[in-house]
C-alpha cells in the first residue's frame, strides 16, 4: 500500500483553500441519523478515511449509508437488523461507542467494544458510562472480551453531571435522552461548536434539546423526521493546518467558509506571534507573512480555549519563530508523538516537567498520582530544518509532520499517511492548489 508522501519543500504557500465539512460532525450526525424514523441526507460530508470505515461499520449492521454526490450522503437506520458493534471496527474508529444510541433505541439492548482511534493517551470512557447508568441505562463490562453490554430498561430520566466535560460524551448522552419520556439533565457537558451542530441537525427533525449555559436538556423527542438535507459546519482543524501552514512558509493564503466564533482562541495566540490576519469577509479569512513569527506559550483547553486539536499545527509555527515558546497540553495525555519525528529534521524541542499545584484539575485526562507525564513542550525557534523521514503516528500530528516537511529544503519523506487521511479530505490536492509539491508514494 502507498502509505508515504514525499514531500519537496522550501516554498511559500500562496492561493486560496475551501475547507471541508467538520470530521467530527460528519461522524456524530451519520451515527445520530441512524436514530430517524425517515432517510436524512447530510451535505458537506467529507470523504476522509474515519467516514469510510463509519460507512463499513453502519452497513455491517444492515443500515445504509451511500455517497450520493461528492460530499452528499444518504443515511437510512431504519433496516438496522444487528445489535452488536464488531471490536474490529471498535478498534478502527473511537467514536463507534457512541453507537449505544441507535443501538438501544431499534433494539433495547447492544453490545459494543471498548473504542479505539488515535492514540492519545489512555482514553478511557468511564465519565460516559456514568452518564449513561444515572439515566438509568444498565450497562456491564466484560474486562476478559473488552465488549460493553447495555440494556434499556425503562425511558431514560434523570441528571447527570459531568466531573470534567467531555466532547463526544456530551453528545452520546444527548443521543441517549432522545429516548426518555420525561427528560434528562446534563450538567458540566462540554461546549464544542461540533455539539452544538449535532444539536441544530437533532432539532430540525423535531427533537427537543435546550442549552443553558453549561446544561443541557432532553425532552421527549422521538420520533426524529428530517424536513429538509443538513449541511455540516466546515472543519476548524483543517483551517488551523492551513493557516499556520501558510505563515510558516512566509506564504499568503485565503481560507473559508467558517465562522470566526469557532476559532477565535486561534485567532487570538496567532495575532501574538505577530502573523498577519485579515477578515475578508464573513467567513473567509487570509493568512500570511508579515514579520519575523514571535515566540508565545500556549495552552491547551476544552472550548472556548485554545484547542488540543491545533497544537501540533501550531508547534511547527513556532518552530519557525524567534526565540522559545511553550506548549502545555491539558486535554489528552500522549499528543506529543510528533516531537521526536521532528528533531529527525533539526527541530529543537525538549519536554518540560512542569509544576502544577492541583494536577487532578488542571488536567482534562483522569490524572493519576505515580505516573509520569510529559504535558508539556519548549520549542526553540529559529533552528534550520532540512530534509529527512518522519513518520505519523496519529492524525494531527500527521497534518504537523506533513507541513513541516513543506519548510524543508530537498526531499522529505513522511511514512504513515494513512493516519492524515483519516480526518483530511484532498490534503495533496489543497497542497498542491496553493503551490506545494507533495506526491503519494
Ligand atoms: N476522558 C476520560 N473519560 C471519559 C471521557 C473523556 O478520561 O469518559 C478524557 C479523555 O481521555 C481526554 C479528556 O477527557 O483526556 C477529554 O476528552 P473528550 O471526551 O472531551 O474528547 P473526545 O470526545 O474523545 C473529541 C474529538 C477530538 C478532540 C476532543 C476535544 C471526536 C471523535 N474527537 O474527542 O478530536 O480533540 O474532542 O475537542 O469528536 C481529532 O479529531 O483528531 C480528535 C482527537
Amino acid at each position: 500500500m502507498k502509505d508515504s508522501f514525499i514531500i519537496n519543500g522550501g516554498k511559500p504557500l500562496k492561493g486560496e483553500v475551501t475547507l471541508s465539512g467538520a470530521k467530527n460532525v460528519a461522524l456524530k450526525t451519520i451515527i445520530a441519523a441512524l436514530m430517524f424514523d425517515s432517510e436524512v441526507y447530510l451535505e458537506n460530508i467529507p470523504r476522509i478515511s474515519d467516514v469510510a470505515d463509519l460507512i463499513e461499520l453502519v452497513r455491517s449492521l444492515g443500515g445504509s449509508a451511500e455517497f450520493i454526490g461528492k460530499n452528499k450522503l444518504k443515511v437510512d437506520g431504519r433496516n438496522l437488523k444487528v445489535k452488536e458493534v464488531d471490536l474490529f471496527y471498535g478498534s478502527k474508529i473511537r467514536a463507534s461507542f457512541m453507537f449505544f444510541a441507535p443501538l438501544l433505541f431499534r433494539f433495547g439492548e447492544c453490545v459494543v467494544p471498548n473504542p479505539g482511534g488515535c492514540r492519545l493517551g489512555a482514553r478511557p470512557i468511564d465519565r460516559i458510562i456514568n452518564g449513561m447508568k444515572s439515566f438509568g441505562v444498565v450497562v456491564e463490562y466484560n474486562s476478559e472480551t473488552g465488549y460493553y453490554k447495555a440494556r434499556l430498561k425503562s425511558p431514560p430520566s434523570g441528571k447527570y453531571r459531568f466531573e470534567k466535560p467531555s466532547h463526544t460524551g456530551t453528545e452520546l448522552l444527548i443521543l441517549i435522552g432522545l429516548m426518555t419520556d420525561s427528560e434528562v439533565i446534563i450538567e458540566n457537558a462540554a461546549a464544542e461548536p461540533e455539539i452544538d451542530d449535532l444539536i441544530f441537525f437533532l432539532t430540525e427533525a423535531g427533537a427537543k434539546i435546550k442549552k443553558h449555559g453549561n446544561t443541557i436538556i432532553v425532552n421527549k423527542s422521538l420520533p426524529l423526521v428530517q424536513k429538509f438535507p443538513f449541511k455540516i459546519i466546515s472543519d476548524r482543524n483543517e483551517l488551523v493546518t492551513y493557516a499556520t501552514l501558510a505563515v510558516a512558509t512566509k506564504g499568503d493564503v485565503v481560507i473559508g467558509e467558517i465562522s470566526e466564533s469557532v476559532i477565535s482562541s486561534f485567532l487570538e495566540a496567532l495575532k501574538k506571534t505577530g502573523a498577519g490576519i485579515e477578515k475578508l469577509d464573513k467567513n473567509r479569512f487570509r493568512f500570511f507573512y508579515q514579520q519575523p513569527i514571535k515566540p508565545i506559550n500556549v495552552e491547551t483547553e476544552p472550548h472556548p480555549g485554545f484547542m488540543t486539536d491545533w497544537q501540533p499545527s501550531f508547534a511547527i509555527l513556532l518552530l519557525t519563530g524567534q526565540g522559545a515558546s511553550t506548549i502545555h497540553e491539558r486535554v489528552f495525555e500522549n499528543r506529543f508523538s510528533y516531537v521526536e519525528e521532528l528533531r529527525k529534521i533539526g527541530a529543537q524541542i525538549d519536554f518540560l516537567r512542569e509544576e502544577i499545584k492541583n494536577p487532578k484539575e488542571f488536567y482534562h485526562f483522569n490524572w493519576e498520582e505515580n505516573k509520569e507525564y510529559l504535558q508539556a513542550i519548549r520549542i526553540h525557534g529559529g533552528q534550520s530544518l532540512h530534509n529527512g523521514v518522519m513518520n505519523i503516528k496519529d492524525l494531527r500530528a500527521g497534518a504537523a509532520l506533513a507541513c513541516a516537511a513543506l519548510l524543508t529544503h530537498g526531499e522529505t519523506i513522511v511514512n504513515g499517511v494513512s493516519n492524515l487521511e483519516r480526518g483530511y479530505e484532498d490534503f495533496i490536492e489543497k497542497i498542491g492548489k496553493i503551490g506545494g509539491d507533495i506526491k503519494r508514494i
